[in-house]
Formats: C-alpha cells, structure tokens, sequence
C-alpha cells in the first residue's frame, strides 16, 4: 500500500502555500510595474506593498508555528547533504520572506518621495519613523541600501525556488518518494490495486 508517510499539518501547508502564491504574484509585480505609469504604476505599487506587508505577517505567523512545531522527518532515503541542502533553501526562504518586505519598507520610509502606504486601499500603513526623520541626504543613502538589499534578495529568491522546485520534482519523478504530498492538501494516491 501507497502511504503519504509523515505530513506536514494543515496550518503549514496552508501558510506554506498562500505565502508561496503571494511570493509569486509579489515578484510578478515587481518585475514588471517598473514598465508602467501614472495611476497604473501607483495602482501596482500599492498593490505590491499590501502583499508584501501580508507576506511579512504571514511568515512572522508560520515561523513561530514552525519554531514551536516539529516538522516530519526527511525520508530515511535522503543523503545527508540533500538534507542539509533542504535545511539551507527552507531557511534562506524564512530569512527572505522576512527580511524582503522589511527592506521594502525601509526603502519607502526612507524615499523622499514621501508616498504613503494604504493597504488595499483601506488601511494606512506608517513610515518608519526614525527612518523617515533622518537628514535628506541619509534617507537618499538608507533608500539606496534598502534598495539594493530588495533587489538581490529578489534575484536570491529566484534562484532559492528554481533549487527548491528543481528538488521536489526530482523527489517526485526520480526517488518517488512522495515528497511533494507532504506539503500537498491533497494525499499520496494509493498505487495498490
Ligand atoms: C516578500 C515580499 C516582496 C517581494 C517578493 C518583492 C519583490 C520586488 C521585486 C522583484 C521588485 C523589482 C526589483 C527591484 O526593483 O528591486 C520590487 C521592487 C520594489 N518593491 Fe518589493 N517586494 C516585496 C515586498 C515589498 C514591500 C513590503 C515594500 C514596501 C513596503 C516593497 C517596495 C518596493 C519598491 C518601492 C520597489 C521599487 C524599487 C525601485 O523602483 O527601485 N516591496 N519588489
Ligand atoms: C511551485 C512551488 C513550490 C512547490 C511545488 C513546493 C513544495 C514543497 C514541498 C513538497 C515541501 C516539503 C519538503 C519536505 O517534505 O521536506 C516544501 C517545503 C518548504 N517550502 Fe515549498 N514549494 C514551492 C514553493 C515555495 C516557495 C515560493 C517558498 C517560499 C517561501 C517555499 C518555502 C518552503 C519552506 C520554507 C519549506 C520547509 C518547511 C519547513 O520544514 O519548515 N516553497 N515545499
């Protein structure tokens, strides 16, 4: 008989995959709301700060969950450097979905721009206020910073979920060791007749 074997539980696997899902609509809109302009670009811009400020409350919420749960052991099968290399990408993606939305609101606490944040159009967000009180040519230097600290954690992350998704799909098509169904809602089907 097929068994899923040990699973992640239902708040890890949720939490796991809407922060996933707002991770990738995040980058999207990153990526590309540089090419826009006016009403659209501020449109985008306020829509990607809701979702990175969602990102960071949601990964404050999963990493104590995670701290104060075990997680499924890693498959007798496994190597241990494909364990330890598991523990690298999963903590990197901690230490990102942190401190990427955290660089994020530097940057527009610093900006001397000075656009406010209004989450979903409803809820305004504050500046950081020791930030936003710096001498101007401080704030330009922390916005750069900031800037800079958000752009290669983006091109970090990529290349965290190209390693992480290049490693589930070789567990679930190569080792078919089921991997992929301890972080899936759905379970292992059975493979027994
Ligand atoms: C995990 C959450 C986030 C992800 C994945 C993400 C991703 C990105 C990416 C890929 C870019 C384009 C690359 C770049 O120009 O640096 C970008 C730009 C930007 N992000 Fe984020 N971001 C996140 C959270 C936030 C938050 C919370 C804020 C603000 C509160 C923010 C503010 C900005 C700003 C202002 C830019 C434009 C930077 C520029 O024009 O140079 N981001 N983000
Ligand atoms: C299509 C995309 C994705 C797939 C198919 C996927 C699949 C999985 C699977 C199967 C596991 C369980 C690994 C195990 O049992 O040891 C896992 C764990 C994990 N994934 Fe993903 N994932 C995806 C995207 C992401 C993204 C974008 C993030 C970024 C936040 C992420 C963060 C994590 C973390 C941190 C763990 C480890 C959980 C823990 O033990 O604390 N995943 N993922």
């Amino acid at each position: 008989m097929a068994s899923s074997g040990p699973r992640y539980s239902l708040v890890a696997i949720t939490l796991h995959w809407v922060i996933a899902a707002l991770l990738f609509t995040n980058l999207y809109l990153g990526l590309t709301m540089h090419g826009e302009h006016g009403m659209a670009k501020f449109s985008a811009m306020q829509l990607h700060k809701s979702f990175g400020f969602t990102i960071l409350g949601l990964a404050l919420l999963r990493l104590t969950w995670r701290l104060a749960h075990r997680p499924p052991s890693f498959p007798e099968t496994m190597k241990g450097w494909e364990k330890s290399a598991a523990h690298v990408v999963h903590w990197g993606f901690y230490f990102i979905i942190l401190v990427m939305p955290l660089a994020g609101w530097i940057m527009v606490s610093a900006s001397p721009t000075n656009i406010p944040t209004l989450l979903y159009k409803t809820l305004p967000m504050p500046h950081i206020g020791f930030i936003h009180a710096l001498p101007m040519d401080a704030r330009k230097t922390t916005e750069d910073l900031a800037g800079l600290a958000h752009f290669l954690l983006a091109w970090l992350v990529m290349l965290l979920i190209v390693l992480h998704l290049g490693a589930v799909l070789k567990h679930q098509f190569w080792d078919k060791d089921g991997v992929l169904y301890r972080m899936s809602p759905f379970r292992r089907p059975s493979t027994s007749a």
